[in-house]
C-alpha cells in the first residue's frame, strides 16, 4: 500500500489503473478509522480492482467555532488499519494544494441541504460537496463509498451526482455500531468517559421511537417530544436537534407515514454527535406485528444507487 500525498502522484497512478482496464473504488475519509471506514472499506475491495482511501480533514466544512483543530488524527495508525483491510492507496492531499492561494470555486446542492445538520452547521455542506467534488475529479471512482450514519450528507452526495452528471455510482452502506449501540465516530475518540457512557442513550431514543411508531403513534411531535425529554434528562447533553423528515426530500413531517427518517443531533459536551434511523412505516407495523415478544428488526436500510 502507497501514501500519496500531491494531486500529480496519485493522478499518475489512476492513469495507469486505467490503462491496465482497472476499475476504481474510492472511499472518501477524514481519518482515525474505526469499523463505520473500514466496512466501506472492505466492500471497495470486493467490487473494485484499484482501491483508494483518502484521508483529508476539510477545513472547508468546519464552521470557525467548530472543532477543526481537535479532530483527531493519526496517520500511521490509519495507514496499518487501511492496509489490512484491502486498501491499495491512500491519498491524503494537503490543504494547500486543496485550497491553493485565490481558490474561488465551490459546489452548492440546494434544499436538501436547508435542515437537519444544514440548519445548525451554515456552510458545512458546501465545504462537503466542493470537496467531494474535487475528489471526484482527481480520483475519477467508478464507485465511491458513503455510510448511512451521515444520511443528509450520502444524499446530498447522490443528488449532487445525478444533478451535475458524475459519471460514478455512490453505494451508501449501513452504520455501523459499537456493542452497546452507539454509532461509531472518529469523534467518539474526544468523548470523556462520562460522556462515553451517556452517548448510547442517542441510539436507545432511535431504537424507542421506533417502537413507538410500531405501536401506532404516528404523531412526530410526541415522538421528538419523548427524544428530547430522554436525552434532556442525560447529563452532560444539549441537544442541536431532533427531526423526523421524509425519506426523500429532507422535510420535517406532520405525520409519520411512508418511509421518514428520524435524525438528531447532540452535544456531549464539546462533542457534537449525530445519528439517524430509517422507518418504514407499513414494514415496520407488519414486523412487529407478527413479532410481539420478539426485538425490534434493524430499521437500517442499506440502499445501492446508480447515479446516472
Ligand atoms: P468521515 O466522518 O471520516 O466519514 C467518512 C465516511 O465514513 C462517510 O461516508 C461516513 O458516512 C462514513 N461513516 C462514518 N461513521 C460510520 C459508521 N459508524 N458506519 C458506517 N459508515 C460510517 O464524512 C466525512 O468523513 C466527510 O464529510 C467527507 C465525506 C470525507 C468529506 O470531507
Amino acid at each position: 500500500m502507497e501514501i500519496i500525498r500531491e494531486i500529480s502522484g496519485i493522478r499518475k497512478i489512476i492513469k495507469t489503473a486505467r490503462e491496465n482496464g482497472q476499475s476504481v473504488g474510492f472511499v472518501p475519509t477524514m481519518g482515525f478509522l474505526h469499523e463505520g471506514h473500514l466496512s466501506l472499506l472492505r466492500r471497495a475491495r470486493k467490487e473494485n480492482d484499484l482501491v483508494v482511501l483518502s484521508i483529508f480533514v476539510n477545513p472547508l466544512q468546519f464552521g470557525v467555532n467548530e472543532d477543526f483543530g481537535e479532530y483527531p488524527r493519526d496517520l500511521e495508525r490509519d495507514a496499518a488499519l487501511s492496509e489490512e483491510n484491502g486498501c491499495d492507496i491512500i491519498f491524503s492531499p494537503m490543504a494547500k494544494e486543496m485550497y491553493p492561494h485565490g481558490y474561488a470555486t465551490y459546489v452548492d446542492v440546494q434544499r436538501l441541504t436547508e435542515g437537519l445538520c444544514g440548519a445548525s452547521r451554515p456552510g458545512h455542506f458546501r465545504g462537503v460537496t466542493t470537496v467531494v467534488t474535487k475528489l471526484f475529479n482527481i480520483v475519477t471512482p467508478d464507485r465511491a463509498y458513503f455510510g448511512q450514519k451521515d444520511a443528509q450528507q450520502a444524499m446530498v452526495i447522490k443528488r449532487m451526482t445525478e444533478d451535475l452528471n458524475m459519471d460514478l455510482e455512490i453505494i451508501v452502506l449501513r452504520t455501523v455500531r459499537e456493542t452497546d449501540g452507539l454509532a461509531m465516530s472518529s469523534r467518539n475518540a474526544n468523548l470523556t468517559t462520562a460522556e462515553r457512557s451517556s452517548a448510547p442513550v442517542l441510539f436507545q431514543c432511535l431504537k424507542q421511537a421506533e417502537e413507538q411508531i410500531s405501536s401506532g403513534e404516528r404523531n412526530p411531535s410526541t415522538i421528538i417530544d419523548r427524544i428530547t425529554k430522554t436525552i434532556e434528562n442525560e447529563p452532560l447533553t444539549k441537544i442541536d436537534y431532533v427531526s423526523i423528515v421524509d425519506s426523500t426530500e429532507l422535510k420535517e413531517v406532520t405525520i409519520i407515514k411512508d418511509r421518514v427518517l428520524i435524525a438528531l443531533a447532540v452535544r456531549f459536551g464539546k462533542t457534537r454527535l449525530i445519528d439517524n434511523i430509517i422507518v418504514e412505516v407499513e414494514k415496520c407495523s407488519v414486523s412487529c406485528a407478527n413479532q410481539k415478544s420478539t426485538a425490534p428488526q434493524s430499521p437500517m436500510q442499506t440502499s445501492t444507487t446508480k447515479a446516472v
